[in-house]
């Protein structure tokens, strides 16, 4: 269909109109001479704030009105405004995180009343937003590694459980499940829980000791969720059989023990260990669609489902030859997320960093890269919010 300059009301402009130069009566500002993209809501906002009753987009350059309609239900602003909650939901859940693990390491009975109140607050941010809490708790320090991991599988759980269908009290119990799975970790010392170099094979024996010890500890905190216990023990098992500590493959192996399975894994690959950088979230997804007989394959597209083909944080390249940082997904269009612009590849220059919907098909996904490739910073932090004005790259 040829596109065409067609005259709509103010109430029906959204992101991603194209607006036709010119079109802003009176308006003299540059921008409104040559026409631009509207490319977020903020950009709705000065529109609105221009005082114009109508405008005339370019249908050509951008969406029309028939084809506007969001892809996803998200706020305005969306992952950037539970940002700043999730940040302290991660703060506190750690905090008590460390201290119901200390708890599990000096023989204490663990608080069940305190796990719940965290599921809660994480299975809350994780309602308003599964991707900032999950992008921010997959950012995590070597030390931090043993309680940030609980955190974000936790989360992780929670998001993969509620992509499955599964009705609240279940998915709760998924978080629960994923905040206590490591528990018994408490039970190895912590030079081998914590040893930077590789393990021999007394210690690994150790570490393969602890789905049992977890089941110990939550049994003698009275602990009754079958679904905690049941990760506990089995989230080391894989489908094919090769797991531990029983070799259980296929279905028994029960759902939720194979939904922590994928999240457990994905969370340890992308996080830095004292003996290993981590891994891109893109890159590790793509790893482990590769590995034979680990995951279940119907779980596992839930859970790409559910953080994206181009999660959060993911360094991408565009067919413009920009390269770009995943700042958002759009619901239900796994290969068009919200990016930020990074880098001009061909000159090898910052772009000022806008963020392009690439749902609007002004560009797209051609490749995952390496951010050491490129020689950029630490980029952990570059698709938040709060990171941009700290951020060397956008200074
Ligand atoms: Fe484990």
């Amino acid at each position: 269909m040829p596109g065409m300059i067609r005259k709509i009301s103010l109430a029906d402009l959204t992101v991603g109109m194209f607006i036709h130069e010119g079109a802003g009566d009176g308006i003299t500002q540059s921008l409104w001479k040559v026409g631009f993209k509207v490319q977020h809501p903020v950009d709705l906002e000065r529109i609105r704030a221009a005082g114009v009753a109508e405008v005339f987009i370019d249908t050509c350059k951008g969406l029309d009105v028939a084809q506007s309609e969001p892809i996803a239900e998200m706020p305005p602003g969306g992952l950037q405004e539970e940002v700043d909650r999730a940040l302290a939901v991660c703060a506190r859940a750690k905090r008590a995180v460390v201290s119901m693990f200390n708890d599990a390491r000096l023989g204490h009975a663990v608080n069940c009343e305190a796990s719940m109140a965290v599921v809660e607050d994480i299975a809350a941010s994780v309602m308003r937003h599964p991707h900032a809490l999950i992008s921010l708790a997959r950012l995590k320090t070597a030390d931090e590694y043993t309680y940030m991991h609980s955190v974000a599988v936790c989360g992780l759980m929670v998001a993969l459980a509620r992509q499955m269908g599964q009705p609240d009290a279940l998915v709760r119990e998924a978080g629960t499940a994923g905040l206590l799975h490591d528990i018994g970790k408490m039970a190895i010392p912590n030079d081998v829980l914590n040893k930077p170099g590789r393990l021999t094979d007394d210690e690994f024996a150790l570490v393969r000791t602890h789905p049992l010890s977890g089941l110990e500890i939550l049994q003698r905190s009275g602990f009754l969720s079958v679904a905690a216990i049941d990760v506990c023990m089995h989230h080391h098992e894989k489908v094919d059989g090769t797991g531990y500590p029983y070799g259980l493959a296929g279905d028994e192996i029960s759902p939720m023990a194979r939904m922590a399975a994928i999240c457990d894994v994905y969370d340890a690959v992308t996080s830095p260990r004292p003996y290993k950088k981590p891994w891109g979230p893109a890159h590790s997804l793509k790893e482990m669609a590769s590995w034979k007989g680990h995951f279940d394959r119907h779980l596992f597209q839930g859970f790409v489902r559910t953080v994206g083909i181009y999660p959060v944080g993911a360094l991408v390249r565009l067919d413009s030859d920009r390269l770009a940082i995943v700042v958002d997904q759009n619901e239900g269009a796994l290969l068009t997320p919200k990016v930020r612009l990074l880098l001009d590849c061909k000159r090898r220059q910052l772009l000022s960093p806008a963020c392009i919907d690439l749902a609007t098909g002004e560009d797209r996904i051609v490749r995952i890269e390496m951010a050491e490739a490129w020689g950029l910073p630490d980029l952990d932090q570059a698709w938040s919010g709060i990171a941009e004005q700290r951020h060397p790259l956008f200074g």
